[in-house]
Formats: structure tokens, C-alpha cells, sequence
């Protein structure tokens, strides 16, 4: 059924919030196939972005390894993560549909970093919703968002984090969905935002089968990602899906004890309903939606992507786990045999390699999704991993 995945997916949402979602279902099905908008939208990617990004090979860890480790740079786009990959994207298409605001909920603050620079490119204003915790631990690109112009919205509500602020961010589009656009941040809502949001980030394995390709002359036996809503990993693996390519998705344990808060729906949650779409929630037993934890912003989301709650019950994805820990170990070790300060999201997905290493095959070839750059993150480390030199 249109807009599903499997049992996954669907609108659920008040009334109110059809019509606006049906304009964007529209409009994707005029603009996005149209030559013009891809064009505008290649050069904006390449001339401004910084695509293509590069696989970079981890000599160092390799050799440790014993397999081969790549790593696909969307840390190196301008901006410093993949989130503006969809916000480019989704403002081009805004700008198509005669809006003039661009708003948007942001965990780590990239996707509203993302969504700040993206609206001033194209001239239109933006208004962010971040939770109060977030806006104190992601400081800098708080500041960052207000430099650009954007308006920044502190959420006390609930956990004061990202799923606050999709909540604020759907109310405000109710009342302001003639003049803005919903420029959802990752694989996830009510449909067509699963959609959009992977249209936008398949870009990610397009280009990675291509230079693997090149490179190789055969593409990675396994790719991992990290999984918050999930569009930086349904990016690097929507082209692979159809091919024989082990893939991993990895959720945030958070301390990794038992009964602790974590942010890993898809291997602790069961289905339910939140912001729109049907997919694996972490809940009480009554339902209620239980606060999620992760050391990572960015990851730190109590439900996922209905396209990964499907390709999970039908096993072509295994999801595993990192701990808060583990990423920061897993951090320090990019850094000091490669020289590349990861963000804390995709360090739980090298966390995984680190852990999972005895069950990769010798000589394979792995490719981790680098989704951002470690700098927003430099406080949390230190405040939790104090360096003796
Ligand atoms: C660098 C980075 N990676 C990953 C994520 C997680 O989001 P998603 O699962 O949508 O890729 C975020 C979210 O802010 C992020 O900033």
C-alpha cells in the first residue's frame, strides 16, 4: 500500500495535516522528476555541498583488522554531515511549491544547521525547534543556526529532546502550512517524508557503488551505518539493498545496562504510533512513549524509520547495538590511527565493527557511512573522556 512499508509506515495524523501532506506528495511527483530540478539540484551538491565525497581507505585499522575498512566522507560536505544532502533537497522543492519558510526539528543541531545555511542559499527564513537539552549540549550550532539567520526555539517540553521537537515543529506547520515547509531531518513521519528524505540521501550508495566500483571492480561484502531516524543509513544502503551486500544498521545502547534509557526502538522497542507513522517504539507496556538516551544527539530518538522497522522484520538488515561507551572508544580510536575525529553518531557504528570484528570475514571489504565530523561533539568527550596528555 502506498506509503508503507510491509506493516510499517502510513499518515498518522490529525486531519489538518492532510492537506499539507498531500501539496508535498504532489509536488514531489511534478518537481522531482524534472529535469531542471535535478539539474539545479546536482550543481548545488557539487558547486556548494562538496560532492562527490570521497571513500577513504583506514590503512591503519585495516591492517589491526584484518579487513579492509572505507570510509564514505559525509563528513567532509560542507556543513559537516550528510543532513544537508536532504535539506538542499527539500528547500529546492519548497521554493517549487512557493513557500517561503523552511522549519525543521533538529536533534545534534546539523539538520538544523543544515536547514539554516540551505534556507539562506535559497532565500527563505527558517525556524528551528530543538529541545533545551539538546540547545545545551549542541551550543555551537545553536549559535551557528542564529548566524545564518534562523530562528532557533527552545522546547521545554517532555525530555526537552528531538522528539519534543517534532512535536512543537507539527504543531507550528499546522498554522503556518500555507507559507512554510516541513523540512523533516530524517527518514521518518508520516508519509511522503520516509520517501523524500531517502529520495534525497540515496545519493550517499549511488556514489559509493560507483566508486567501489571503480576502484574494486566489485562492490563492499558489508556496510554499516548508524541509526537515528535513519536517513543517513537508508542512504548508504538503498543501493545496495537489491545486491548480495551485508548490511548493518546500529542503534544507541546508551549506558548499556539493563533497564537503562536507550535509543534502540528497532531491538528494544515493539510497534506502536508516534509523529505520524507506524514503526518500532520504545514503550511502556501501556503504551506510553518511554524517554530514549543516548550520549549522541543525534541518535537519541525513541522510535526509527518505518522502512527500517520493515527491512528488520524481514531480516534483509540486522541492527545491532553500540553503548555510549563503546562510541567513545570507538572515537578515540578513529582518531589516533587515522586522524579523523568522527561525530558520536557514526562512532557507534565503527563501535560495532570494533566489537563485531571476529565475525567479519579476513580480507573483506567494509564500509562504515562517516555521516558528520566530531567537532560539534568536542565537549562530550572531554566532559567524559578527560585526556592525560
Ligand atoms: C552526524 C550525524 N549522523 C547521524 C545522525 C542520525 O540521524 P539519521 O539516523 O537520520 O542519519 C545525525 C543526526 O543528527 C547526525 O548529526
Amino acid at each position: 500500500m502506498k506509503g508503507y512499508y510491509g506493516e510499517f509506515g502510513g499518515q498518522y495524523v490529525p486531519e489538518v495535516l492532510m492537506p499539507p501532506l498531500l501539496e508535498l506528495e504532489e509536488a514531489m511527483e511534478t518537481y522531482l522528476t524534472e529535469s531542471s530540478f535535478k539539474a539545479e539540484l546536482a550543481e548545488l551538491l557539487s558547486d556548494y555541498a562538496g560532492r562527490p565525497t570521497p571513500l577513504t581507505l583506514c590503512p591503519r585499522l585495516s591492517q589491526d583488522l584484518g579487513f579492509n575498512l572505507r570510509l564514505k566522507r559525509e563528513d567532509l560536505l560542507f556543513t559537516g554531515a550528510h543532513k544537508i544532502n536532504n535539506t538542499l533537497g527539500q528547500a529546492l522543492l519548497a521554493k517549487r511549491m512557493g513557500k517561503t519558510e523552511l522549519l525543521a526539528e533538529t536533534g545534534a543541531g546539523q539538520h538544523g544547521v543544515a536547514t539554516a545555511t540551505a534556507a539562506a542559499r535559497l532565500g527563505l527564513s527558517a525556524t528551528i525547534f530543538m529541545g533545551a537539552v539538546d540547545v545545551e549540549r549542541q551550543r555551537v550550532n545553536v549559535e551557528r543556526m542564529r548566524i545564518l539567520g534562523a530562528r532557533v526555539e527552545a522546547v521545554e517540553e517532555g525530555t526537552k529532546t528531538l522528539k519534543d521537537a517534532i512535536n512543537e515543529a507539527l504543531r507550528y506547520w499546522l498554522t503556518n502550512q500555507k507559507t512554510a515547509h516541513y523540512c523533516f531531518g530524517t527518514a521518518a513521519g508520516p508519509h511522503p517524508f520516509p520517501s523524500l528524505v531517502r529520495y534525497f540521501q540515496a545519493i550517499i550508495s549511488q556514489e559509493a557503488k560507483e566508486q567501489y566500483l571503480k576502484a574494486l571492480g566489485r562492490l563492499p561484502d558489508l556496510v554499516v551505518a548508524a541509526v537515528g531516524g535513519g536517513s543517513n543509513a537508508i542512504g548508504a544502503f538503498s543501493e545496495f539493498i537489491p545486491h548480495k551486500v551485508a548490511l548493518v544498521g546500529v542503534e544507541a545502547a546508551g549506558t548499556g545496562e539493563p533497564g537503562c534509557y536507550n535509543s534502540a526502538p528497532l531491538n528494544l522497542g515493539r510497534p506502536g504510533i508516534l509523529h505520524g507513522q507506524r514503526s518500532m517504539l520504545l514503550q511502556t507496556p501501556k503504551g506510553q512513549v518511554l524517554p530514549s538516551h543516548s550520549i549522541s544527539a543525534g541518535l537519541d530518538y525513541p522510535s526509527v524509520g518505518p522502512e527500517h522497522a520493515h527491512l528488520n522484520a524481514i531480516g534483509r538488515v540486522k541492527y545491532g547495538l553500540a553503548s555510549d561507551q563503546e562510541a567513545l572508544a570507538a572515537f578515540m580510536a578513529l582518531s589516533r590511527s587515522e586522524g579523523i575525529l568522527p561525530a558520536l553518531e557514526p562512532s557507534h557504528g565503527l563501535a560495532w565493527i570494533l566489537a563485531n570484528r571476529e565475525k567479519i570475514d579476513r580480507g573483506s571489504e567494509v564500509m562504515l557511512c562517516l555521516s558528520g565530523r566530531g567537532d560539534k561533539d568536542l565537549d562530550i568527550v572531554l566532559g567524559n573522556l578527560p585526556l592525560k596528555d
